[in-house]
């Protein structure tokens, strides 16, 4: 069963999911502080963007700050927060040169004003480019995701909107966070992790996964195209007998 989009030697994916991993274990290993990996991790998420659009993926998905992240330092939150501020301003050009659309996954009640804000400003700003959607994933988790989904279709049931026996899999997927996005084909975690970690869990059901040893400020164009290759060498079957 074919992979994806053809460019050259590689299979693109339709769509790419990134678990962005190994920001604090770079900046250790250079002896510096943490919060200089996240700072380096901002160079990898412009490559990543800008390459992924070049190459022709429809969507990606970048796992930004998880639900589980609120329990990191004040301090390192903070930081975390003004390096999303500063990229989404500094990186708005960028953006509209590769007619990128910006979308958020995930829940807005504890981000800050300021934060959501600039957000917004910036879906609005993208929302006429026909290019790639760059889904970015923030204050996010898989199952916090389902919840929401099942308590908004449970809002339906009880306004008399929707039939219990008229939930399915079609309902489900309508309630998620970016309903129109295709789900991952391909998931990537960097630093060489082997877990899903509360990411798209609903998404990721027959993505193929792509583990990379590098962390994520090392993470370049060739480690993309690697995992593309990765990718394109996977017999996708999604269940059935070929
Ligand atoms: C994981 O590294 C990375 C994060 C929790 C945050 C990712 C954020 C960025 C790359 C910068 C901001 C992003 C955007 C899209 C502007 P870690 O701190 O868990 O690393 P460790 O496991 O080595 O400690």
């Amino acid at each position: 069963m074919s992979a994806g989009r053809d460019a050259g030697d590689l299979v693109v994916p339709r769509s790419v999911a990134v678990i962005m991993d190994g920001n604090g274990r770079w900046a250790k290993r250079a002896g510096l502080e943490r919060i200089r990996g996240h700072e380096r991790g901002i160079d990898a998420v412009r490559t990543t963007v800008t390459e992924c659009a070049r190459l022709g993926v429809e969507a990606l998905t970048l796992y930004a700050f998880s639900e589980e992240n609120w329990q990191r330092p004040r301090r390192e939150i903070d930081l975390l927060f003004k390096l999303l501020q500063r990229f989404l301003i500094e990186e708005r050009p960028t953006l509209m040169q590769n007619r990128v659309r910006l979308v958020h996954a995930g829940r807005r009640d504890r981000l800050a004003p300021a934060v959501l804000a600039l957000l917004d400003e910036t879906i609005a700003v993208t929302a006429g480019n026909d290019g790639m959607v760059l889904c970015l994933a923030i204050s996010y988790g898989g199952r916090q995701e389902l919840v929401d989904a099942v308590r908004a279709l449970a809002r339906r049931v009880a306004a008399g909107e929707l039939r219990p026996d008229a939930i399915d899999e079609a309902a489900i997927h309508g309630a998620l966070y970016q309903p129109s996005l295709p789900d991952p084909d391909l998931l990537i975690r960097t630093a060489g992790e082997r877990r899903i970690s509360n990411f798209l869990l609903w998404q990721v059901s027959y993505a193929e996964i792509h583990v990379c040893d590098a962390c994520w400020p090392e993470f370049g164009a060739e480690h993309l195209r690697a995992a593309f290759r990765d990718y394109g060498n996977r017999v996708r079957k999604f269940g059935k007998v070929l």
